[in-house]
């Protein structure tokens, strides 16, 4: 596998891992409460799924959605394919994902907080999607067979990442040949400076790891997928007045991008 280098790790990976499993579980647990981003319906219906889509999935999935972007008109997912959502949270995209390839596809959600996962296991059940699996594990190394998976869909995750490089080889390792990776993510315009990437805090806040935007694509690109289609998220924002200042200094934005493994 080749693995791409992105860039050092300023922080500690552990730490990181503690800080944003913790601010993850208590969105599972506990959605209503304020946080330095947004979640739940307003936010998701704002980013462009439609309101029947989200109404066909158990409420309590889309109380605690934490993503960036929409993206699955991107994934363009067809009966009967093999889905991977790195950084599953409560399920809401592979809940609707499920949908999207039915009985005869799978979905299988990779995320390290348990309570998350719990969540998820419990709302895919109370669905009846017996076509979606949640497994614990982490998105630079997810717990799946090689040349296995159609598409690949993440929301809000890979920014939380110290290692971008891994996930991206991880992709095209899960990939078939002609496989889609259809992300939403947050980047920036401009490189963040140490005061912020070395800041755990804002890493766990989906701003933090934010990759400029160019480098990101780069590392989509070195792993060895093309980009077909990349867009601007202009309906996210960030909600606690630290966030939105790092927003306005370094241009942190969200994006949704459609790339493939040549076939
Ligand atoms: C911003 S939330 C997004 C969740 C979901 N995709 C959504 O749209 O609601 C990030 C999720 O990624 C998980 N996560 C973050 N870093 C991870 C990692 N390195 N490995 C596995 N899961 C991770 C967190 O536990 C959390 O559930």
């Amino acid at each position: 596998m080749n693995t791409v280098p992105t860039r050092t790790t300023p922080v500690d990976v552990d730490d990181l891992r503690t800080r944003v499993t913790r601010m993850y579980r208590d969105v599972a647990l506990h959605p209503e409460r304020d946080y330095h981003f947004e979640t739940g319906r307003a936010l998701a219906e704002r980013l462009g799924y439609a309101a029947d889509e989200l109404d066909a999935i158990p409420a309590a999935s889309i109380d605690s959605f934490a993503g960036v972007g929409y993206h699955l008109d991107l994934a363009d997912l067809a009966t009967g394919e093999c889905v991977l959502d790195l950084g599953s949270g409560s399920g809401m995209d592979s809940l609707l994902a499920a949908r999207h390839v039915g009985s005869a596809g799978s979905v299988v959600g990779i995320d390290m907080t348990d309570e998350q996962l719990d969540k998820s296991r419990r709302l895919a059940a109370e669905a009846g999607l017996a076509q979606v699996e949640f497994r614990r594990g982490y998105v630079e190394d997810p717990p799946v067979p090689d040349a296995s998976i159609d598409v690949v869909i993440s929301n809000g995750v890979v920014n939380l990442s110290a290692d971008k490089g891994a996930v991206f080889a991880h992709v095209v390792r899960v990939l078939r040949p002609g496989g889609r990776l259809a992300l939403s993510d947050i980047v920036t315009e401009r490189a963040l400076p140490e005061s912020v990437t070395c800041n755990a805090g804002l890493w766990a806040a989906c701003i933090g790891g934010a990759m400029q935007s160019d480098a990101y694509q780069e590392a989509i690109e070195r792993a060895g997928l093309e980009i077909d289609v990349v867009r601007r998220n202009d309906g996210y924002r960030f909600l606690s007045d630290q966030a939105v200042n790092a927003t306005t200094t370094w241009g942190v934005m969200s994006i949704s991008l459609l790339a493939r493994r040549p076939g």
